[in-house]
């Protein structure tokens, strides 16, 4: 694999558009690396591209996007602002879960997106993206639930698109969001804290 430790946000993403390190590049349309500014307060990260996002290249487009948008829009912000990216970048056929070696094959891309983004505040969105930080985990138990990983506060939610098809989590996913302009505000004050340690990151997938 090249080097993409010195890479800028736009070298990695350009160097994800024609990845071949995984068997999901012979069937996509689009990898989809991620799309928001450099720096960002808030990262997102869904799962993996679907349909519209492989047609696109860029996340979150379809039925589910629309959505973040609009839980977006509740707290007075616009997908412009923040950085949202998948576990996977490219899409997996009929969307089925992403396998453990897709996941270990695009795990330095979101390393490295993470480490030029410094976002204050990770959401991950579902189940994929949670087992990063919170292993085993079960979403309906610590969805909302912040936690600290080095200088970033992760709080896990559930997936727009679940959401959408799960009537009952829409109010929990809306209740979740609210929490954000303060939880980001509380990272502005304490300010830097220290490195994720380097063996948490080796062995979160
Ligand atoms: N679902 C995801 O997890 N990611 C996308 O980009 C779109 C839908």
């Amino acid at each position: 694999m090249i080097d993409i430790s010195q890479m800028t946000l736009e070298q990695l993403e350009s160097t994800i558009e024609s990845c071949a390190l995984c068997p999901l590049h012979s069937g996509r349309n689009h990898a989809v690396p991620g799309e928001g500014p450099a720096r960002a307060d808030i990262m997102f990260i869904g799962e993996g591209p679907g349909f519209h996002e492989d047609r696109q290249g860029r996340p979150f487009v379809g039925a589910a996007g629309k959505f973040l948008e609009e839980l977006l829009a509740n707290i007075s912000m616009t997908r412009e602002q923040v950085y949202i990216a998948n576990v996977i970048k490219c899409r997996a056929p009929g969307n089925r879960d992403p396998q453990p070696e897709e996941l270990t094959a695009c795990k330095p891309y979101l390393d490295r997106q993470i480490e030029i983004i410094q976002p204050k505040v990770i959401v991950t969105l579902g189940r994929f993206s949670m087992y990063r930080y919170f292993p085993g985990q079960s979403i309906s138990k610590i969805h909302g639930q912040p936690r600290q990983a080095g200088n970033v506060l992760v709080v896990p939610m559930f997936h727009p698109a679940a959401a959408l098809h799960q009537p009952k989590w829409r109010p929990l996913i809306e209740a979740d969001f609210q929490k954000l302009p303060q939880l980001v505000a509380k990272m502005e004050q304490s300010g830097p804290i220290e490195p994720e340690p380097k063996a948490q990151q080796l062995s979160l997938f």
